[in-house]
């Protein structure tokens, strides 16, 4: 392991802001269920610790959508590797990140996914880099917002490896 991990957001800071999330959540989607759509694999950390906060009924889907590769830049290729295994239809879906950067992939999934006639769809992001944009996505609910720094942890990886990190560090190359 060539590579040194610097902590950027401790563990505690991070669980307490899921917290927040998932009562923010809770409340907005009062006496309604939510479809949670896990983008894999970085999604699935996140999705794990939001869906346990979330008071009103949870259903849990997962689709495995891939531009990066083991590289550290976006290729702008996304492809669709694992698709839903259920309908949206008519369903109140919040998809789940672990991060927007460029915003590539969202922008695309995004796309394919409002074809599929949910009755509403947000985006719930873990981390959200708004420096990097290139494509316009509107994120409804962020949990940190952080600089242009190659992170890790909390299922985000760098060349596969520590997405187990429970905290997020950024990578010193
Ligand atoms: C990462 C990350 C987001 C996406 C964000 O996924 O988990 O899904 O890139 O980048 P963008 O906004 O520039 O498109 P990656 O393609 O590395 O796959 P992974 O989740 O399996 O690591
Ligand atoms: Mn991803
Ligand atoms: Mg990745």
């Amino acid at each position: 392991m060539a590579e040194k991990v610097k902590m950027l957001i401790p563990e505690e800071e991070v669980n307490a802001r899921i917290e927040e999330l998932g009562k923010k959540i809770s409340e907005e989607y009062a006496g309604k269920q939510v479809h949670l759509i896990c983008v894999l694999k970085g999604g699935v950390f996140f999705m794990c610790e939001l869906a346990k906060r979330i008071t009103v009924p949870v259903t849990m889907d997962f689709m495995s959508v891939s531009s990066y590769g083991d590289g550290t830049q976006s290729s702008g290729i996304v492809k669709i590797a694992k698709d839903l295994d259920e309908s949206l239809e008519g369903k109140d879906v919040i998809v789940v990140e672990d991060i927007v950067d460029s915003g590539r992939t969202l922008y695309y999934l995004l796309d394919i996914l409002r074809k599929r006639g949910p009755k509403s769809m947000k985006l719930c992001t873990l981390l959200d880099k708004p420096d990097r944009r290139v494509r316009d996505v509107h994120v409804d609910y962020v949990g940190f917002n952080i600089p242009d720094e190659f992170v890790v942890g909390f299922g985000l990886d760098y060349a596969q490896k520590y997405r187990n990190l429970p905290y997020i560090g950024i990578v010193e190359m």
